[in-house]
């Protein structure tokens, strides 16, 4: 069974679902009579995304990307590329960038340095994972769902080698799985 393989849970299905509804208030306010444009970056954060978006009561558009950070097992590198880029246009757009965590920078500091390229009217970043303890790179982070410690976590969209997506709660994925 997938769930032998957690060491503890973090956040229940019900506190990430209080938490989400949270950020999307914020959310709310801090866009009130603005269009914002969601902009999921998969794959990690495809069931956050689909959650949030849900939760969120305003003219809202969305898109999706995918990159590849260049690393060992459990971390990133800052050798970034993008492996699906967005179908739409950004241009003049309130942009919300969907993470599922953010951990040592590498991967949304390169991603966000891009978007600004692409001149959108704002970018702000919404990861529901927090590791500060692991910043390389500073990345401001304007919604956080929780700060963590420094363990690995799966679950809720966030995988180890591809598995645990599914599992509905946030867990520490035991050290022996990954060699740790
Ligand atoms: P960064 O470039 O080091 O910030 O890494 C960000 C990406 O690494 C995230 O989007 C995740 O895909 C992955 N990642 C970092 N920490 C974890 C973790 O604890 N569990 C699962 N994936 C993680
Ligand atoms: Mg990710």
């Amino acid at each position: 069974m997938l769930e032998n393989d957690i060491q503890e849970i973090l956040f229940s299905e019900e506190q990430l679902k209080t938490r989400v509804a949270e950020i999307a208030r914020q959310i709310e306010t801090d866009y009130a009579g603005q269009e914002i444009m969601l902009i999921s970056v998969l794959r990690g954060s495809f069931i956050f995304m689909a959650d949030l978006c849900r939760a969120i009561h305003l003219p809202c558009t969305l898109d999706f990307m995918s990159v590849s950070s260049y690393g060992t097992g459990t971390t990133s590198s800052g050798q970034v590329q993008i492996t699906k880029d967005l179908s739409e246009d950004i241009t003049g757009r309130n942009l919300i960038v969907v993470e599922d965590i953010l951990d040592s920078g590498n991967t949304l500091s390169y991603l966000l340095n891009i978007l600004d390229h692409r001149h959108p009217a704002s970018v702000r970043l919404c990861a529901l994972l927090d590791k500060p303890e692991r910043r390389v790179k500073p990345v401001e982070l304007h919604y956080r769902g929780f700060p963590i410690p420094d363990a690995f976590v799966v679950g809720y969209g966030l995988d180890y080698a591809e598995k645990y997506r599914n599992l509905p709660y946030i867990g520490i994925l035991k050290p022996e799985i990954y060699g740790g």
